[in-house]
C-alpha cells in the first residue's frame, strides 16, 4: 500500500479526446458516478487533464459546483510569453486554476521531438509558475531490451530534475511506452521496482525529504480490474490513466480502488 502521507493520486490523461461540450457533460457525471458510490472525496486525489481548449470551461464547473477535482494540462511551452505562435504559457494555466501539468509525456517526446533538455525547460516553466510538472518517463520495448526496464526511466528522470530545488512540488510518472494504450500492462513487480529506484533518484538529486514526499505514479493500460494491484505496491502513488480515464463508469472504479476486494 503507498505510504501514508502521499494521497494516493488517480490522474486522467484525455489525451486528444473530448471537446470542451463533451469535457463538461464527462466532469458532472463523473461526479455524479463518485457521489452515488458514496465515495470519500478526502480518500484520494482526482485529476483530469483535458486537452486545453476545455480547461476553461472545465475550471468552471469544477468551481461553480465544488467539486473536488485537480486541473492539469497536457504541455506547456518552455516560454512565458511572445512570439511562439501555438504555444500555451505557464502563466495563462496559473490564471485558470491549472495545479499539474503532464510533462515530458512519451507521445510528445516521440511525434513532437521533445529531448530531455526540452523536458527540462518544461519542467522550469511548471515551476515558475507554481505548476507541480508531472514528469513522464518510460523506456520502449527496445530500450527494456537493450539495457533493462530502469536505465533509461532514471537517465530521463535525472535529466528532468537538473537545476530543481529540493523544495519543490513534482509528480513522477513511471509510463513504459509499450504498456501505453497496448492493454499489456507492466506487473505491479516491475513497476515497483522501477518506481523504487525513481524514488532513489529523487532522493540523490532533491534530498530525502522530497523522496518522502513525492508522489511516483504508474501508467500503461491502467484499467479498473488491475489498479488495486498497483496500488497495492509501497512506492506507487498512484496513476496515470489514458483510455481508461475517458470512461466515466471505469475512471470511477479506479478511483474507488480502495473498495476493491482485498485492498
Ligand atoms: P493508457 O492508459 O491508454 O495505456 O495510456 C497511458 C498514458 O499514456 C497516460 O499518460
Amino acid at each position: 500500500m503507498a505510504v501514508k502521507g502521499r494521497t494516493p493520486f488517480l490522474a486522467g490523461n484525455w489525451k486528444m479526446n473530448l471537446d470542451h461540450l463533451q469535457a463538461v457533460a464527462f466532469v458532472q457525471k463523473l461526479n455524479w458516478s463518485l457521489r452515488d458510490a458514496g465515495h470519500d472525496r478526502g480518500a484520494v486525489e482526482v485529476g483530469v487533464f483535458p486537452p486545453f481548449t476545455d480547461l476553461r470551461s472545465v475550471q468552471t464547473l469544477i468551481d461553480a459546483d465544488r467539486i473536488a477535482f485537480s486541473l492539469g494540462a497536457q504541455d506547456v511551452s518552455v516560454h512565458d510569453s511572445g512570439a511562439y505562435t501555438g504555444e500555451i504559457s505557464g502563466q495563462f494555466l496559473a490564471k485558470l486554476q491549472v495545479a499539474y501539468v503532464i510533462v515530458g509525456h512519451s507521445e510528445r517526446r516521440q511525434y513532437h521531438g521533445e529531448t530531455d533538455e526540452i523536458v527540462g525547460q518544461k519542467v522550469q516553466a511548471s515551476l515558475r509558475h507554481g505548476l507541480t510538472p508531472v514528469i513522464c518517463v518510460g523506456e520502449t520495448a527496445e530500450d527494456l531490451e537493450e539495457h533493462g526496464a530502469s536505465a533509461v526511466p532514471v537517465a530521463q528522470l535525472q535529466a528532468a530534475l537538473q537545476g530543481v530545488t529540493a523544495d519543490a512540488d513534482i509528480v513522477v510518472a513511471y509510463e513504459p511506452v509499450w504498456a501505453i494504450g497496448s492493454g499489456q500492462a507492466a506487473t505491479p513487480q516491475q513497476a515497483q521496482e522501477v518506481c523504487a529506484t525513481l524514488r532513489q533518484v529523487v532522493a540523490e538529486k532533491l534530498g530525502a525529504d522530497a523522496a518522502e514526499r513525492t508522489r511516483i505514479l504508474y501508467g500503461g493500460s491502467v484499467k479498473a480490474a488491475n489498479i488495486a494491484s498497483f496500488m497495492r505496491e509501497p512506492d506507487i502513488d498512484g496513476a496515470l490513466v489514458g483510455g481508461a480515464s475517458i470512461v466515466v463508469d471505469e475512471f470511477s472504479a479506479i478511483i474507488r480502488y480502495q473498495k476493491h476486494v482485498g485492498v
